[in-house]
């Protein structure tokens, strides 16, 4: 195979390898603003400079030429190249910042001049602590500028559409945000209007920028000039933890980031995979975030009336023993496959038939990108456990023939779902599993179960390919038990790893008084004389790829932070 010489180090390559990529896959850090893997390669910041050359030829016999220790002669190109656009080629030899004071000399030379017109206003701006601008000039900068005249002005706070906000006196005109929308979301909404240094992205005259994946630009912006509107100033960077986790807006099983601060989610934001997502997510999975904050139930209530944990189980242990059977179950698409599991297995317990499911499927209501016809994220879990999606004329039939006698839902809402209406349940004993107060079921409750969400539990969701991806917690509840504290992710938590209750942003109020429905069920199981005896949810979908096909080789371990193809997987087993 070819090889490059990197600071004196040799490499293998493959031909058509860019060299920065290259460097930052074996993790040599150069430092660099415009260049983005999913864009094109402008080479337009000229920060990731290097010292390059290739060995001398003799032009007669094509013979590499040798110095007097026998090592091959380089011929260095005359001026410093950029690394982002410089392909390899055999025999290159590259020399870094970190063994060429050329090279270092001119990054620092280059960051003072990008610096010339940046205002030095990271103590305000929401991009500090997070801002390759910062982090760069710190490690790779000046000390200090020698710049002593009035900086240009550009328009500040312009709101370019609802979500992103533009400072333009802080763009490094890298172009990623215009590269995006011309070749990623293909909206080509923004382009770099002006020249020289009063340059800056902007839309077309009196155009707003509605692109639906609008925000992505916010993460590619190497400096604060694009900030998202939902989270301007609501938290500085490092007084957030973040969780690798997956999202549930929709089918397709987006992997993101969940941003966490006093047990608030306060931003939610892309994580690459890509098999699923690459970088990016639409605008809409992020504005979500409110729902795992707002409206979430104070604990279990027994007849409408509030109630601690171990009598709402105890009632319904008794309405499940007295129904002898003749509950209908309905699992969740919203549910993870874990405790949609145990909702078969519960089903079993009581003699009762099936759990079916609420498909939420709406041909043509997505577009064909990252928003899906699902809205629900685990339909293909449900699908896989042997759950048929519910028939709301049968349903109705069924409940109305008076051979019913407890309707048990897992997590869903199926008024709110149009499934069945509140005469269909009138006479009838519910069991509900409910995420909110919203919930408009929940009125019809008999006993209600407040449930932990996908930010609050530990888990798996199939995606609509078919891809099963695991569920950290990103915040506390109310009765955090060990399996949740063990789980990456929230023992960095606000209140646990930085934070005490004594902090001024500490609210008991945001941990919710809820449980998973991995603890949930296997407490109801216990009290019908069927134990559900589990470690933890890693123990339950262990078993769950062991026994059934469909889920071949889903351990949480083979999941880990990028998921299993379970076709593939499948096929292998
Ligand atoms: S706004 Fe940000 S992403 Fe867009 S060109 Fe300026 S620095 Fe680059
Ligand atoms: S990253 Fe290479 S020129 Fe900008």
């Amino acid at each position: 195979m070819p090889q490059v010489i990197i600071d004196g180090q040799s490499f293998e390559f493959e031909p058509g390898d860019l060299l920065l990529q290259f460097c930052l896959d074996r993790g040599i850090e150069i430092p660099h603003f415009c260049y983005h893997p999913a864009l094109s390669v402008p080479a337009n910041c000229r920060q990731c400079l290097v010292k390059a050359g290739l060995p001398a030829r003799d032009r007669a016999t094509g013979e590499l030429v040798k110095d007097e220790n026998g090592n091959p002669v380089v011929n260095y190109f005359p001026k410093l190249q950029t690394s982002c656009s410089l392909e390899l080629s055999d025999g290159m030899a590259v020399h870094t910042q970190y063994d060429e004071e050329l090279v270092a000399q001119a990054q620092a030379d280059n960051l003072e001049l990008m610096l010339i017109n940046h205002p030095l206003d990271c103590p305000i701006c929401d991009q500090a602590g997070e801002c390759p601008l910062q982090i760069q000039a710190y490690k790779y900068g000046p000390e200090g500028s020698r710049f002593e005249f009035e900086k240009v002005h550009k328009p500040k706070r312009v709101q370019l559409g609802p979500n992103v906000i533009l400072d333009a006196e802080r763009c490094i005109n890298c172009t990623r945000c215009t590269r995006f929308t011309t070749e990623v979301s293909k909206s080509h909404q923004l382009s770099i209007i002006g020249r020289g240094d009063t340059n800056y992205p902007m839309t077309a005259p009196g155009q707003v920028f509605d692109d639906p994946y609008s925000m992505n630009v916010c993460d590619l912006c190497p400096v604060g000039a694009l900030t998202e509107d939902y989270f301007r100033f609501k938290a500085r960077v490092w007084e957030m933890s973040s969780t690798p986790s997956v999202s549930d807006f929709g089918g397709k099983g987006i992997n993101v980031d969940y941003w966490v601060r006093d047990n608030h989610i306060l931003r939610i934001t892309p994580r690459e995979n890509l098999a699923v997502n690459e970088y990016w997510m639409p605008d809409a999975a992020r504005l979500i975030y409110e729902r795992y904050n707002e409206n979430r139930p104070k604990g279990p209530t027994v007849g409408g009336n509030t109630s601690d944990w171990e009598a709402a189980y105890d009632e319904a242990a008794n309405l499940l023993k007295s129904a002898n059977g003749k509950v209908v179950f309905l699992g969740s698409a919203f549910a993870t496959v874990e405790d949609n599991y145990l909702l078969v297995k519960l089903a079993a317990a009581v003699g009762a038939d099936a759990p079916q499911y609420i498909s939420r499927i709406q041909a043509g209501s997505g577009d064909d990108w990252l928003i899906s016809d699902d809205p629900a994220p685990n339909t293909q879990g449900c699908e896989r456990l042997g759950m048929s999606p519910a028939d709301p004329v049968l349903l109705k039939a069924k409940l109305a023939g008076g051979d019913i006698e407890v309707l048990y839902v897992l997590e869903d809402d199926p008024i709110a779902a149009g499934v069945l209406s509140a005469d269909d349940i009138s006479g009838i004993k519910v069991i509900l599993h409910h995420y909110h107060t919203t919930n408009e079921t929940l009125a019809h409750a008999d006993v209600a179960l407040p449930a932990a969400m996908c930010v609050e539990t530990v888990g798996t969701y199939v995606n609509e390919a078919g891809r099963a991806q695991r569920l950290r917690p990103a915040k506390m509840i109310r009765s955090m038990n060990r399996s949740l504290m063990m789980e990456a992710g929230v023992g960095q938590s606000r209140t646990d790893r930085h934070g005490t209750p004594f902090d001024r942003w500490f609210n008991e109020d945001h941990q919710i008084d809820c449980q998973p429905g991995w603890e949930s069920l296997p407490a109801i199981a216990e009290r019908l004389g069927s134990p559900m005896t589990y470690k933890n949810p890693a123990a339950i979908m262990a078993e769950i790829a062991e026994s059934i096909p469909a889920f071949g080789g889903a351990t949480h371990k083979a999941m880990d932070l990028l998921g299993v193809a379970l076709e593939e997987v499948g096929e292998a087993v």
